[in-house]
């Protein structure tokens, strides 16, 4: 294992310690929220109880191949907590995700949620959101029509850069669970990410985006020095 990815399972190890026995949880979607069911099958198999909705295709394989029991939101549309990853961590825990193309089902499963805890190695821990690209979810319906509506909405949020369709492996454009297309927004820095997420919200087209805000309550994030979990205001 890379020290990186030994970084990640270590967060994850730290937050198995937020799950409790009986609870409904979110599965996050990524390589650190891997670690995490990994960790939390082993628990199950040593007779844990827990039941876990995942946020995406991929988790939901590993998952029912571990042996971790399963629901969807439908089944349960109350979750005690979600444990899941993320790209950056801002100022706030507000937090930009989607890197993977979860974000609909990782923001839908996160908002069930009474709390969301976010695993990360310490690298993600940024002063300011954008340098990672923010993922935007949207119909593949008059992408071209879409774009300059999208750039005018990041442009009122004091943000600006290109807009790419992000592709799968074979170049075709990349699809999410749900169907969509992913809009990745090179923005460099977010300096008011409230702003942005109100801007994107209102148009339309835009499925979802990837910053998550106001609903991480913890995060875990590990280091070559150590653990340290970081909690919201309350
Ligand atoms: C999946 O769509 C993402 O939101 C992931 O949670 C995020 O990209 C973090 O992934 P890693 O744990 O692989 O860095």
């Amino acid at each position: 294992m890379t020290d990186a990815e030994a970084l990640k399972r270590q967060a994850a190890a730290r937050a198995l310690e937020y799950v409790e026995d009986g609870m409904r949880l979110g599965l996050g979607t990524g390589s650190t929220a891997k670690h995490f069911v990994d960790l939390l099958a082993e628990k199950v198999k040593a007779g844990f109880k827990v039941v876990g909705v995942p946020t995406s295709e991929r988790t939901r394989a590993q998952a029912l191949e571990l042996g971790v029991p399963l629901a969807t939101l439908d089944d349960l549309p109350e979750l005690d907590l979600c444990v899941d990853g993320a790209d950056e961590v801002g100022p706030g825990l507000a937090l930009i995700k989607g890197g993977g193309g979860a974000l609909l089902r990782e923001k839908l499963v996160a908002s069930a949620a009474r709390e969301m805890v976010v695993i990360a190695d310490a690298s993600k821990h940024v002063d300011v959101l954008g340098a990672f690209p923010l993922p935007i979810e949207v119909v593949d319906f008059g992408l071209a029509a879409l774009r300059p509506r999208l750039q005018r909405a990041i442009e009122s949020a004091g943000c600006s850069g290109p807009l790419d369709l992000r592709r799968d492996a074979s170049g075709a454009p990349y699809r999410t669970d749900q169907g969509n297309v992913i809009l990745d927004a090179r923005l460099g820095r977010i300096p008011d990410p409230e702003r942005l997420g109100a801007a994107l919200d209102g148009v339309v087209g835009v499925v979802e985006h990837g910053l998550f805000l106001g609903l991480a309550r913890r995060v875990v994030l590990a280091g070559s020095d150590g653990i340290r979990v970081v909690a919201a205001l309350p």
